[in-house]
This record gives C-alpha cells, sequence and structure tokens, in this order.
C-alpha cells in the first residue's frame, strides 16, 4: 500500500494512462479525486474502482473548474498531497504556417496551462503537507515525447508539451521552499483513446481505428510490443511514492526507447547509412572483380 492515507487529484482520470494511474493510486490505499469532461466515464470509474475514486466534473481549460476539483479534494483531509496533472487532447493538427491563433491559444489552454493552473490551485492545499515519509507532497505533470522534438505529435501540442518540461523545473524551483517535490513524465506510444478522441467519426470506426493504432505501435520502438497505460502509471507511482523522496525537476522518458534513434539504430532490417556503405563496397569490389584480368 504504497499511498495509504494520501489524497491524490489526477485529471482526465476517465480514460487511458489518468484511469490506470487512479485505479493504482487507489489500490493503494489513497483516496483519489478523478476530475474529467467525460461524466459518464468518470462515473463508470468511480464504480468500478477497487478502492476510493471519486469523481468531479472538471474542464481543465477552465480556471474555476480547477479550483472547485482542489476544493473538493482538500475538502476531506485538510489537503492534497499528490496532483497528476494528466488530462490532454491532440489539440490543433494545422502545421505552423497554418495554424488559426484561436485553434494554437486552445490547445496552449488545454495542454500547457491547464498544468500551470493545476499545480496553481493545488498548491495551497499542498503546502504543509511535506513530509519526508511516504513521498511527501508532490505533483507530476504528463509531458510527452513530442517535447524532444517534431515528428511525434501535431506541432502546437509538442510546443506545449515542451512547455510542460520547463514548467516542471521552474515549479520546483518556485515550491522546493516548501518541501513539494515536481516531476513529469513523458510517455512514448501508448495505447489509449488519444489518437481518435478528435475523429469526426462513429464511435464504432474509433474503435476499429484504435485497433489498427495498436497494431502499429507493437512495432514502432525497440521495445516490440504496444505502450500500455499501465507503463505510465507505474512510473508515475514511482515519482510520486517514497522511493523518489529525492526527486525533483526531473523527467522519465517512458517510451519502449522510440526517442533513442532513427529506426535503423535498432532494427537491423531497416537500412541505414551504415548498411548502405557496406552494400556500395561489396557492389564496388564485386564490380572490380569482374573488370580484372585474369
Ligand atoms: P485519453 O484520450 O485516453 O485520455 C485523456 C483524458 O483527458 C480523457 O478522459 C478526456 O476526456 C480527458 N480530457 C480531455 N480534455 C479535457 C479537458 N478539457 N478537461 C478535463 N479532461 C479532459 O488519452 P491518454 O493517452 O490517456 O492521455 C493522457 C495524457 O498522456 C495526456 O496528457 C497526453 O497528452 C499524454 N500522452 C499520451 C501519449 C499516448 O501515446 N497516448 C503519448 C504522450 C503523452
Amino acid at each position: 500500500m504504497r499511498f495509504s492515507d494520501k489524497i491524490a487529484v489526477v485529471t482526465g482520470a476517465a480514460s487511458g494512462i489518468g484511469a490506470e494511474t487512479a485505479r493504482l493510486f487507489a489500490r493503494e490505499g489513497a483516496i483519489v479525486f478523478a476530475g474529467d469532461i467525460d461524466e459518464a466515464g468518470g462515473a463508470k470509474l468511480a464504480a468500478e474502482a477497487e478502492g476510493d475514486i471519486r469523481f468531479v466534473p472538471c474542464d481543465v481549460t477552465d480556471p474555476a473548474a480547477i479550483e472547485a476539483l482542489m476544493n473538493a479534494a482538500a475538502g476531506v483531509d485538510g489537503g492534497i498531497d499528490i496532483l497528476m496533472n494528466n488530462a490532454a487532447a491532440g489539440g490543433a493538427r494545422a502545421n505552423i504556417d497554418e495554424i488559426e491563433p484561436a485553434d494554437w491559444d486552445m490547445t496552449m489552454n488545454l495542454v500547457l496551462r491547464s498544468v500551470a493552473l493545476g499545480i496553481r490551485y493545488a498548491v495551497p492545499h499542498m503546502k504543509g503537507r511535506a513530509s519526508t515519509k511516504n513521498g511527501g507532497a508532490n505533483i507530476v505533470n504528463v509531458s510527452s515525447v513530442a517535447a524532444v522534438g517534431p515528428g511525434y505529435a501535431p506541432t502546437a501540442y509538442s510546443v506545449a508539451k515542451a512547455g510542460v518540461l520547463h514548467l516542471t523545473k521552474c515549479a520546483a524551483a518556485d515550491l522546493a521552499q516548501f518541501g513539494i517535490r515536481v516531476n513529469a513524465v513523458q510517455p512514448g506510444f501508448i495505447n489509449t483513446n488519444i489518437f481518435t478522441a478528435s475523429l469526426d467519426v462513429p464511435g464504432e470506426m474509433k474503435k476499429l481505428a484504435n485497433a489498427a493504432i495498436a497494431q502499429i505501435s507493437s512495432n514502432a520502438q525497440p521495445v516490440r510490443r504496444g505502450g500500455q497505460s499501465a507503463d505510465i502509471a507505474e512510473a508515475v507511482a514511482y515519482l510520486a511514492g517514497a522511493g523518489a523522496g529525492f526527486v525533483t525537476g526531473t523527467s522519465l522518458i517512458v517510451d519502449g526507447g522510440i526517442t533513442l534513434g532513427p529506426r535503423h539504430s535498432w532494427d537491423p532490417e531497416e537500412p541505414g547509412l551504415f548498411s548502405a556503405l557496406e552494400k556500395m563496397e561489396e557492389d564496388m569490389k564485386a564490380k572490380a572483380g569482374e573488370a580484372a584480368p585474369d
């Protein structure tokens, strides 16, 4: 029971990574306040929980809703011990040369400002909870491998997730005086609904698309299986728990190695510069051999 007697808040908890982490926290003794815009999903999560999960409707683009979620969580035991800023979606899909200002703002509010305001409204309830026992008071922000560079997600989302990393460091510095640790996790390609959530197609078709994406993900990185929400939940549990009591301002990449390097660096089937050079050398030698007189 790594999280006995802890009050934890998880945003975006009705699905995927947030749901899995909320379940883990609750299984291991925490009272979990689960915020999400998906009221049916949130209610189902709470009803089926093995442990104490309490759903609070919360749109993380709305500052008042975030504040209300934190106040509700703090109402139980006078404070909050763990905050996981997880809610997000893919945001605007346009490239930088075509993005509309309103879509840029929408994505920043959803992916980056939500994290800043989550911290802003939770911290007044976290001060004074910073016992060094059992992990102390701490925050885990969900960034992404998209923060590492382009090519993993749309541009606005990637920029916002890079902002989440920098925010994590700045917040860790700001909040050290209160004994509050702040860290981030950077998931790779994880099988959740995020890829199909914004598709304008019926639910059944989304299921088919999710299955196709799961198939692609099983071979997309050096670890040859699809990433699962539980892989990220375990990383968050480490950062939020007693084992990470000396860890703050850092980020844990959990991506099956997808950011290690280009595919040819880890997949022997994939041609790269060096295998091309070897082939060239062989061809040249063969030609030279053919040309040489007997
Ligand atoms: P998901 O789509 O399964 O879950 C996201 C949850 O956030 C949903 O329950 C959704 O209703 C909720 N949400 C969306 N907008 C919201 C809002 N305005 N207010 C409150 N809740 C809202 O997606 P997943 O994959 O579990 O995403 C969780 C986090 O992981 C996100 O921050 C995402 O950017 C991040 N991530 C996911 C990756 C992946 O491959 N699945 C990779 C890297 C990062």
